[in-house]
């Protein structure tokens, strides 16, 4: 029995991305949690005809801990997508000190009633989210940092995509599978398109084109907040993004000898193998996006020598990153222990 709670599924992340999970044929229960309009997509997605049953929590009050702790029990894989949009007024920090206390008091929820669970990211700034998580459940005493991830995978999505529009005629985003390493905003992201099968394309492009493209990964999601004028940010994209993960997850756990690999923002824990040689190449970062290897307890493997592997422009692009990503996971870090 495989059961999946998706935090904030009635929202614009979390309803695509439930139908997808209602998809899913491996999952056998779809719990829906959110503080609004959660019984309304509850009760649309139940009657769709797939593998899973449907149940949806919403809670009565504030105070209200019951229906989150009904929504998580038992739950094998747990992904959040709760957050509030930046209304007028309201600083980045503001922000970030609501979507910050959102995910303290999910990840609060989890370790209490699902400590084992497999915990997804897209939350924003997920830089920060993550450590917030992380620190949340160790100071429950259930942490596990092999079942930690932040979602970057919508990166990754972009850069394969981006490129490929770029060689129209020769490719499809799907023959690329590019690593995105570092953060999962701005300049914390870094595509390398100088590893694999994009090396020979990325590298007929015109210095001007490769800084264009590299740009255009970093601020993809600007693209979108444009498009849709302000109303929003990517919900779609997203929602596709955070069901791959979840899915390369679910497959790596009834895998058979199949290897799993994707990248994603984790904890660099001694715990897991390959996770110090990674954080030595970070200047010591504790959270980075590189490719893992998954298994049945989750992140197996950090595929750190890839870090050995980069280009000169990319190690240049590492720096920088690594600069921001210090600052932005400190911050996630001082929130919990404030
Ligand atoms: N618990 C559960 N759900 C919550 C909570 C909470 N404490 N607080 C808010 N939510 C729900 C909202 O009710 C809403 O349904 O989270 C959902 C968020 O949906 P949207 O406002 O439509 O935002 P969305 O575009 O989906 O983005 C959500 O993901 O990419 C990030 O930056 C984005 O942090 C934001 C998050």
């Amino acid at each position: 029995m495989v059961k999946v709670t998706v935090c904030g599924a009635a929202g614009g992340i979390g309803q695509p991305l439930s139908l997808l999970l209602k998809l899913n044929p491996k999952i056998d229960e779809l719990s829906l949690f959110d503080v609004v309009n959660v019984p309304g997509v509850g009760a649309d997605l139940s009657h769709i005809c797939s593998n899973s049953s449907t149940s949806s929590h919403l809670p009565s009050s504030r105070e209200d801990k019951s229906a989150l702790a009904e929504s998580l029990k038992g739950s094998d894989l747990v992904i959040i997508p709760a957050g509030v949009p930046r209304k007028p007024g309201m600083t980045r920090d503001d922000l970030f000190n609501i979507n910050a206390s959102i995910v303290r008091d999910l990840a609060q929820g989890i370790a209490e009633n699902a400590p084992k669970a497999f915990v997804l990211i897209i939350s924003n700034p997920v830089n920060s989210t993550v450590p917030i998580v992380a620190e949340t459940l160790k100071k429950n005493g259930v942490y596990n940092p092999q079942r930690l991830f932040g979602v970057t995978t919508l990166d990754i999505v972009r850069a394969n995509t981006f490129i490929s529009q770029k060689y129209a005629k020769e490719t499809k985003a799907t023959d690329f599978n590019i690593n995105v390493i570092g953060g999962h905003s701005g300049e914390t992201i870094v595509p390398l398109y100088s590893i694999g099968n994009s090396k020979s394309y990325y590298d007929k492009l015109s210095e001007e084109d490769k800084k264009a493209l590299i740009n255009r990964v970093q601020f993809g999601g600007d693209e979108v907040v444009k498009a849709k004028d302000g109303a929003g940010s990517a919900t779609l994209s997203m929602a596709y993004a955070g069901y791959k993960l979840a899915e390369s997850i679910l497959k790596a756990l009834t895998s058979k000898g199949e290897e799993v690999v994707e990248c994603t923002f984790l904890n660099l824990d001694d715990s897991i193998k390959g996770a110090a040689e990674a954080k030595k190449l970070v200047k010591n970062l504790d959270f980075f996006s590189l490719p893992v290897r998954l298994g049945a307890n989750g992140i197996e493997e950090v595929k750190y020598d890839i870090l050995n592997n980069i280009s000169a422009d990319e190690k240049k692009l590492l720096e920088v990153a690594i600069e921001q990503l210090s600052g932005n996971i400190d911050k996630g870090v001082a929130f919990i222990k404030k």
